[in-house]
């Protein structure tokens, strides 16, 4: 695992930016794993400044999202559909098709979970998988205690999830408590991982996926499996790993 520490949230975003369009541009027509959250907001307005000064180039890109809650459709400001659209693919010259969510509207929510594997499974698997981390170590929402063995599947979100979360939200209660995540497995799959993470909150998360054992508490320690993975962190969350 290699491990980026920068100063800030601003510096860490860069650096994830660089890694993704480096990705990009070795490998125009690359499948990218995205994730939503606070943390890859400024790596996404990076992206965007480089395609807009920079011209670099989305028009081969395909992405498949982690995750999506359900029923929230994808006009709804807190679904994850709306959040890429807004923060991401619209400002970008990606193409609409090429860009994927599962569809959290779904009547058979367990044929859409197959559904969305075949897909990404038909254009080769993901390149690179960039995640977030949960402040209990969940990635995607693969929630603490899950099975590793899971690929996409449907969750019921930990309350801790709920409750952090529910900060985009007008009230906890309007939290949806489902949602379709890719699975562990799915995320093992990946080629590349690049996992970021920012601010104190995570530093107890990061630890233990530095320096834990592995182990479904935290479910992110898994990664340590992966041969191909990146840490990306600003100080505050790398705060324990320092010390140590
Ligand atoms: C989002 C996702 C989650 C977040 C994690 C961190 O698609 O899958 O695992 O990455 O909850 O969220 P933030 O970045 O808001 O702290």
């Amino acid at each position: 695992m290699r491990i980026f520490v920068a100063k800030n949230y601003h510096d860490m975003s860069l650096e994830a930016a660089k890694v993704v369009a480096d990705e990009i541009a070795q490998k125009p027509g690359i499948v990218l794993g995205l994730a939503t959250g606070e943390t890859p907001l400024a790596m996404y307005r990076e992206l965007i400044r480089w395609h807009r000064e920079e011209g670099l180039d989305f028009s081969q890109v395909i992405t498949f999202n982690l995750d999506e809650y359900i029923g929230l459709p994808p006009e709804n400001i807190n679904s994850y559909r709306y959040y890429m659209q807004h923060n991401f693919f619209r400002h970008i010259n990606i193409k609409l098709k090429n860009t994927h969510l599962p569809n959290a509207m779904a009547v058979d929510v367990d044929e859409e979970c197959r559904e969305y594997e075949r897909q990404i499974a038909g254009v080769g698997g993901i390149d690179l998988q960039v995640l977030g981390l949960g402040q209990n170590g969940h990635i995607g929402f693969n929630e603490p205690g899950v099975d590793f063995a899971l690929s996409t599947h449907l969750v019921h979100l930990a309350a801790a999830t709920i409750a952090s979360n529910a900060r985009f939200f007008a009230a906890e209660s309007e939290v949806p408590r489902l949602a379709i995540s890719l699975g562990i497995k799915s995320i093992m799959q990946a080629k590349k991982i690049l996992l970021l993470a920012s601010g104190s909150s995570k530093a107890r998360a990061v630890y233990e996926l530095v320096h834990g054992a592995v182990s479904n508490n935290t479910p992110a320690t898994i990664l340590k499996l992966h041969q191909d993975v990146q840490l990306v962190l600003d100080e505050p969350a790398a705060m324990h790993i320092s010390r140590a």
